[in-house]
């Protein structure tokens, strides 16, 4: 882990290992302490990794229950994370409605991702970028409909949480 998870970041955690662990009550309680602090919607069964930072602690971050969010990857303040419409396809054999999103991946503030997406690793989206398509390894989508507007080469790939 590059940084240390700050405390919606933590709350979510917490509330993923007592779901995976079964442990019933608590994990509701602790995505309501979320919601009522820093108003972010996170559900506890979502596939977030544990390194996954959240910006701003997550103020006003909706993600939806299927989503994926791999490691080192930075959510800023105000993205939505979701489904769109019931749309869905088939990605490596399973069914996805909502993004999968890479490693190392940012996110800029305010930034909608819709639907059964994938970002790849290092992918950066712009701030307000409202995304309904792939975007490829190392891309960066910027605007409404987001468009790729250039590819990092390997130079060019930052830590986004370092
Ligand atoms: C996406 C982002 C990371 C790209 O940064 P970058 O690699 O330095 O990109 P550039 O500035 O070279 O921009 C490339 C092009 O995309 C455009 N662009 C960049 N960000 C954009 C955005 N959010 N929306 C629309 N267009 C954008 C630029 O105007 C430029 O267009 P041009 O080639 O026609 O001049 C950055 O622009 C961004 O949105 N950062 C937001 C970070 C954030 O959330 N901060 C909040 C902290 S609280």
């Amino acid at each position: 882990m590059l940084r240390e998870l700050n405390v919606s970041g933590k709350i979510f955690q917490l509330s993923r290992t007592m779901h995976l662990l079964k442990i019933p009550i608590i994990p509701k309680f602790l995505k309501q302490l979320n919601r009522i602090i820093f108003s972010c919607d996170i559900p506890y069964n979502t596939d977030i990794k544990n390194s996954v930072m959240f910006g701003h602690n997550g103020m006003g971050l909706v993600i939806n229950k299927n989503a994926k969010i791999d490691e080192n990857t930075l959510i800023m303040q105000h993205v939505t994370i979701g489904a769109n419409m019931g749309k869905f396809r088939v990605v490596d054999g399973k069914k996805i409605t909502a993004p999968y999103i890479g490693k190392n991946v940012l996110i800029s503030a305010g930034a909608i991702l819709l639907g059964p997406i994938v970002v790849g690793d290092n992918a950066q989206i712009g701030a307000g970028a409202v995304v309904t398509k792939d975007v490829p390894e190392n891309g960066v989508a910027v605007g409404v409909p987001a468009k790729v507007v250039k590819v990092l080469n390997k130079n060019e790939i930052k830590e986004v949480l370092a």
